[in-house]
């Protein structure tokens, strides 16, 4: 595919203006689409073994790698960590899915062998830098997976019920699912399609931030979308705004996940 075409699926529109700077590797990311049907192919150790390098070639917050990531392949496991997370078929379909976990443990373990009570775990800071750390991660491995052929999607819904999943993953105190990466090679017969983004204007501010401008990005967004709806035969009622606003109406609109704060009380974050 041409980079111009690239562009064009990236943004829904036939005459974004492409950039004269450009490389592979942001050919690649402009690639990128969720895939949520997969062929039962395995995930090879020595295909995990790559995708685990380039994630932990990732930024780390103080290089304090306060992320872990579990591979579940054992299809009973997955079966039940597909009906915590939302009963999506693709977690069972996928030869492997990834949990990419929040990981305060591993530091108060390092702290505690040298005689010291680490306190600083206790705050919300620390859990942001676990949270940041496990998505850099896992977005590098998405990449890497992309590269070798792979088709991934992420699992939100992997919060919806963070107890039992710990409960699932034996994690110990201080740890915690943050999402779920389904893991194969995408099945050629339901090929997935790259969803438009909003144009730059809409997420990009120079100096300072500014609400109204991004307006106009968001009516194109509006239509971008519903053409991507109608393109994909998908019934989406409605247009991405009404969409959105669906899944921030209320708390019933989390999926459970607005006991998120009692759910780390209880895994063992403080969140001062
Ligand atoms: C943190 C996160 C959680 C997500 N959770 C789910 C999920 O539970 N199920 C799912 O099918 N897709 C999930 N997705 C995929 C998004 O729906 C998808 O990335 C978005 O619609 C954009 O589409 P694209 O990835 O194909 O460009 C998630 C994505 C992210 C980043």
């Amino acid at each position: 595919m041409s980079t111009a075409s690239l562009y064009q699926a990236r943004y829904g529109s036939a005459d974004v203006a492409v950039p004269s700077a450009g490389s592979p590797i942001i050919d690649h990311l402009l690639a990128h689409r969720s895939v949520r049907a997969y062929l039962p192919d395995p995930v090879s150790d020595d295909t995990l073994a790559a995708i685990i390098a380039a994630a932990q070639s990732a930024a780390s917050s103080s290089n304090l790698h306060a992320w872990s990531v579990v591979a579940v392949r054992d299809p009973a496991r997955k079966a039940r960590l597909a009906e915590l997370a939302g009963d999506q078929e693709h977690i069972r379909q996928a030869p492997l899915l990834l949990v990419w976990l929040a990981d305060l443990a591993r530091l108060e373990a390092v702290a505690q062998k040298l005689g010291e009570t680490p306190a600083a775990l206790d705050y919300l800071e620390m859990f942001e830098v676990g949270v940041i750390d496990a998505a850099l991660a896992a977005q590098n491995a998405v990449t890497a997976a992309e590269s070798l052929g792979l088709g991934t999607v992420y699992i939100g819904a992997m919060r919806n019920r963070p107890e039992d999943v710990a409960a699932e993953l034996q994690l110990p105190s201080k740890v915690v699912a943050m999402f779920g990466l389904c893991v194969g090679t995408p099945d050629p017969q339901q090929p997935a399609s790259v969803k438009p983004r909003p144009l730059q204007s809409v997420v990009l501010h120079q100096e300072t931030y500014s609400l109204p401008a991004q307006q106009a990005g968001l009516e194109y967004y509006d239509s971008a979308m519903s053409a991507f709806y109608t393109s994909q035969g998908m019934k989406v009622r409605g247009t991405w705004s009404n969409h959105s606003t669906k899944r921030v109406r209320d708390a019933g609109s989390l999926s459970g996940r607005d006991r998120l704060v009692e759910a780390l009380n209880t895994l063992g974050f403080a969140l001062k």
